[in-house]
């Protein structure tokens, strides 16, 4: 007995040991141990093939779609002509693939910054658009004609099924390759919430603008058939004094319309749109927040407009993370979250998604909006009215993995792990939501973190003992 015991004690800590290497587990959350091999990540090169200019004659290249108005009726086609002459900004469309009856007549504009000057850029709105129905539509008109498809949104409702998929922080490099990939082998994901930073052309010398074109080559695969819902980061601003170029987001406002003025936005960073159950605000990290600014009385007047009963999930975008544990980005969201964050608590906010980090965390739903200058509560705690806040920057741009994390991991930090991946939030009804985290080393149908959303706006949680939040 006198060995015995000492020996199962022994086996005990061992594999103690063992399952610690697993996960390392702190006074917080998870940490994944989940080690991605170490590798620079570099851009494709510019002679790729998913940089590949479409054949034709002045061919639409770079073509996107977003959603075009609040309640998702209308459709934004957007694309590129390089050649000296705009082309036809029209788009033919129909449900028929074989008959294209309908038309929209749009218009194109064009930048120059610093010694690149941009093709015709088309932007052109599709309206009055049957909800939950396949439409085809063709650009092109006279030249080169090139078709594509999308499929409209449900009627907004309650209990409306919808599956978004999340990217964030994407570029152009061989990883953000096989981020796209992995999205698009997803056969559930219908639209996109994009948290923001792009293209990253402005890594390059002069920032590059070719760069931003190359970028709406590669990712055409899937923005010409899903719409994008576009959140302004960062790598968005290109602001560069120094060349004379001072008019921020110059690229990215020329390029990805918005339909802003639909959620009585006054500019295109921040705005609004509905998509089946969910109420989808898209905030500015880099615009004014500030009291009286704006983005401040927009916010305030919209969150007062949101019905949860039409629409119960309540999701917010925004680049730059309010709550993130890694040793990247530390706290630059904090002053956005001193001025908003009372607003999202006492709203129940469902879930925020912000990217900007370039790694992947979810946190518990905690709040830090006791503070007042006398008191010394400056603390994040436990809160049910508290969104998760998801960090999904972790797309795989040129400037690689945020891998060092502060230590140990803080109380509000439920997972982390440092590899590239895209995340799927999938609304069943009003009540429940699944969320998948899918990190690129695995296949689609692998969650490396997942969680149910119960959702805390319809849902009496006293009547829910087993539910988690
Ligand atoms: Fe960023």
């Amino acid at each position: 007995m006198g060995r015995w015991w000492p020996s199962r004690l022994l086996l005990g800590l061992l594999c103690a040991v063992v399952s610690a290497g697993l996960v390392g587990r702190t006074d917080g959350g998870v940490t994944s141990s989940f080690v991605r091999k170490p590798a620079k990540a570099v851009d494709m090169p510019i002679d790729s093939d998913v940089f590949r200019v479409p054949p034709g004659y002045n061919a639409p290249q770079q073509v996107h779609i977003t959603q075009g108005n609040h309640d998702g009726s209308a459709m934004i086609i957007s694309w590129v002509t390089e050649e000296e002459e705009p082309g036809s900004s029209k788009v033919l469309y129909g449900t028929d693939r074989d008959q294209l009856d309908l038309n929209s007549e749009g218009k194109y504009t064009r930048y120059k910054f610093y010694n690149y000057t941009s093709g015709y850029i088309h932007h052109c709105t599709l309206r009055h658009l049957k909800h939950d129905t396949k439409y085809y539509y063709a650009v092109g008109i006279g030249h080169t004609i090139r078709k594509f498809w999308f499929t409209t949104p449900p009627e907004v409702g309650p209990d409306v099924p919808y599956t978004f998929g999340l990217i964030g922080d994407l570029g152009q490099s061989h990883d953000s390759n096989v981020t796209l990939t992995h999205y698009e082998s997803n056969p559930k994901a219908q639209t996109v919430l994009f948290v923001g930073d792009l293209s990253y052309a402005d890594k390059y010398p002069n920032h590059d603008n070719v760069r931003w074109d190359t970028w709406g080559r590669f990712v055409e695969r899937s923005t010409a058939y899903h719409p994008w819902i576009w959140t302004a980061g960062n790598h968005e601003i290109d602001f560069a004094p120094e060349i004379g170029e001072t008019v921020p987001f110059k690229p990215f406002s020329h390029r990805y319309h918005v339909p802003y003025r639909s959620s009585g936005s006054t500019a295109p960073f921040w705005y609004s749109v509905k998509r089946a159950s969910a109420y989808i605000i898209v905030l500015a990290s880099y615009s004014a927040y500030d009291k009286y600014t704006p983005q401040y009385q927009w916010l305030e007047a919209e969150l007062a407009k949101v019905n949860r009963s039409e629409t119960p999930w309540l999701i917010v975008l925004m680049h730059s993370p309010w709550y993130n544990s890694y040793n990247y980005h530390y706290m630059e969201g904090e002053s956005m979250r001193v001025m908003f964050e009372p607003w999202f608590v006492k709203n129940k906010v469902d879930v925020v998604f912000a990217g900007h980090v370039h790694a992947y965390e979810r946190s518990h739903r905690v709040s830090n909006i006791a503070y007042d200058i006398a008191n010394g509560k400056c603390k994040p705690v436990p809160d049910e009215s508290a969104p998760v806040y998801i960090t999904i920057g972790d797309g795989g741009n040129v400037e690689g993995l945020a891998n060092n994390m502060t230590e140990p991991q803080p109380n509000y930090s439920a997972f982390r792990e440092s590899s590239f991946g895209h995340a799927i939030f999938e609304i069943k009804n009003r009540t429940h939501a699944y969320y998948t985290w899918h990190r690129n080393q695995d296949g689609n149908a692998v969650a490396a973190d997942s969680m149910w959303f119960y959702n805390r706006s319809v849902r009496d949680l006293s009547e829910c003992s087993s539910c988690s939040i």
